[in-house]
């Protein structure tokens, strides 16, 4: 079968982080290659990048765009990793091209935006993935499945939090990229703290559980002197079937790196996980709690989970082998909808759940503003 050509949008530059990570995750299989990028916003920086990336270079992703409508560039998909505010424009334009579309986290910068792009992938049916890593994890989809059998019952409350601590100092004013373009409202959004990692925990929180916030009640902190948007952000939320939901992330949690996880309280049983210990579900029923360890062998993955694992037990999968798992559910949406032979994709988060994250990132920055006042989103 024909590799999927993909062309990457951000991720070029000495000081760049996400764009090796997808690198990685789209040669994982060996069933999809970087062809083609438009990596940096200069577009002779942008040209000089492509040969980091051993791809076709372009000064821009309208150039690129115009070369696959054209039919001087073969691309089967499209990733996108630039800052936030440079989401929106890309993922419209391939979109309304027909192209399909795996996007960074959080979808865009605005509701509206978001609304936009659920609109056109609605009407034109275009695989669209929200790179939502740690849900290629297999212990999380795992817990979806769990929760969706019945494993647990009914959910009764969910917590999911992620904890850092490297922006505790103003490390923006260092001139680190990361930072710099986090902090700032131009290109980040209204939100901080809530739009870069508090959407990985309401993700966690929501399409693990199954349940979508309805309200929130927030308190959003900026503890760094001269910090415009949130380093630490605070929610309580009412899920749709009357539950409660307890959703925080914070950057100034000194020595915590990636301290993403959940807990599930259901009717009969609850559930756990830790994305720095990746290879392990908790599962605790009343009694005996049992422990699933990771591994291609075990009989208690389903066929949905199972498909995605590569190696065999005891041994550990990771980060890389996580957003590969995006990566291959994407390559499988586009192979099915051409009628390919191609596994089931497992349900992973998309252009629905990206517009319900920016509705609850600006749910809490309301309910923050008005002092914690319940918001619907
Ligand atoms: N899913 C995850 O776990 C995860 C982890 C890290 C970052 N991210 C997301 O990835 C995105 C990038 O984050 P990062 O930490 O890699 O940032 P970064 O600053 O390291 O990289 C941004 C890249 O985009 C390029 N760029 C900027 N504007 C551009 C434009 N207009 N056109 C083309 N390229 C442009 C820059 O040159 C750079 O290569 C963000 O949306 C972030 O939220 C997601």
């Amino acid at each position: 079968m024909a590799k999927l050509k993909v062309g990457l949008i951000g991720g070029g530059g000495p000081g760049n982080f996400f764009g090796h990570v997808h690198k990685r995750a789209i040669a994982f299989d060996n069933s999809r290659e970087l062809v083609a990028g438009a990596l940096r916003s200069d577009p002779e920086q942008a040209l000089a990048a492509a040969g980091e990336y051993e791809v076709e270079g372009f000064s821009d992703y309208e150039s690129m765009l115009e070369a696959a409508t054209n039919g001087k560039l073969d691309l089967d998909y499209v990733t996108i990793v630039t800052p936030n505010h440079a989401h929106y424009a890309p993922a419209k334009a391939f979109l309304e091209a027909g192209i399909p579309v795996l996007c960074e986290k959080p979808i865009t910068m605005t509701v509206e935006e978001a609304n936009h792009l659920q609109s056109i992938v609605d009407t034109k049916g275009v695989p669209f993935v929200l790179a939502h890593t740690y849900t290629g994890h297999p212990m999380m989809m795992l817990a979806k499945e769990m929760v969706r059998q019945g494993k647990i019952g009914e959910v009764r409350k969910v917590e999911a939090w992620y904890n850092q601590g490297w922006l505790a100092t103003p490390l923006e004013k260092e001139g680190l990229q990361q930072a710099e373009w986090r902090t700032d409202p131009t290109r980040t959004g209204i939100s901080n703290c809530g739009g870069d990692i508090g959407t990985h925990a309401f993700i966690a929180a929501t399409w693990v559980s199954g349940h979508a916030v309805a309200r929130v009640s927030a308190r959003l902190n900026s503890f760094v002197d001269g910090r415009e948007l949130d380093d630490d952000f605070n929610v309580i939320g009412e899920l749709d079937n009357g539950g409660t939901a307890l959703i925080t992330a914070t950057q100034i949690a000194i020595g915590y790196k990636n301290d993403n996880g959940f807990r599930i309280y259901g009717s009969r049983g609850s559930l756990e996980w830790h994305q720095e210990r990746a290879e392990n579900l908790l599962v605790r029923t009343g009694e005996v709690d049992e422990t699933y360890w990771i591994g291609a062998n075990y009989s208690f993955f389903p066929e949905t989970v199972g498909s995605y694992l590569r190696v065999p037990s005891g041994h550990h999968e990771d980060f890389f082998a996580a957003l590969a798992n995006l990566h291959c559910t994407m390559e499988r949406m586009i192979r099915r909808s051409r009628g390919e032979e191609a596994p089931e994709p497992f349900d992973h988060p998309g252009v629905a759940e990206g517009v319900a994250g920016m509705r609850f990132v600006a749910a809490a920055v309301s309910s923050s503003a008005a002092k914690g006042a319940w918001t619907d989103l």
